[in-house]
């Protein structure tokens, strides 16, 4: 009688045991933030000196190409205007091209040819007092509008 009463115990405790782990982790989840993390929409891009004339590099994290061009300096949205997706530069064709339904771009963002309807975003780019380019995605600027260093 005994053995079977220890056994309905042990049951139960693991039972508890199992339902206390399970709530412990639900509430461990709702507590930790559901938050989505992007980069800042201003960025320092570093030294000038570290661009060449008529170079287009590639910002990974920022999807942003700093390019370099006899006019000056360009920050260019590498998002493609069609349906968004991340272009890439072609350096054997001189073109920012998009693999999904192939809008071509020249490095200062102008449409080349494809289904994209407008240019790729330029991005307001400054120098900071520090000397760095200061990129700022939260504003636009005209095409051929290059700062020029
Ligand atoms: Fe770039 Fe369609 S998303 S061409």
């Amino acid at each position: 009688m005994s053995d079977r009463r220890d056994f309905l115990n042990e049951i139960v405790a693991a039972a508890f045991g199992i339902a206390g782990v399970g709530s412990m982790i639900v509430t461990g989840q709702y507590l930790s933030p559901n938050a989505l993390y992007e980069p800042p929409l201003k960025f320092r891009a570093g030294a000038p000196d570290l661009y060449p004339v008529d170079s287009v590099t590639y910002i990974t994290d920022q999807q942003v190409y700093i390019v370099h061009s006899p006019e000056g300096f360009y920050a260019v949205s590498a998002v493609c205007t069609h349906l968004g997706c991340i272009t890439q530069w072609n350096p054997g064709d001189n073109m920012i091209e998009c693999p999904c339904h192939g809008s071509k771009f020249q490095s200062d963002g102008r449409k080349v040819e494809g289904p994209a309807p407008i240019p790729l975003f330029l991005w307001a780019i400054t120098l900071a007092s520090s000397g760095d380019l200061l990129v700022n995605k939260t504003e636009t600027v005209n095409y051929g509008q290059a700062l020029k260093v």
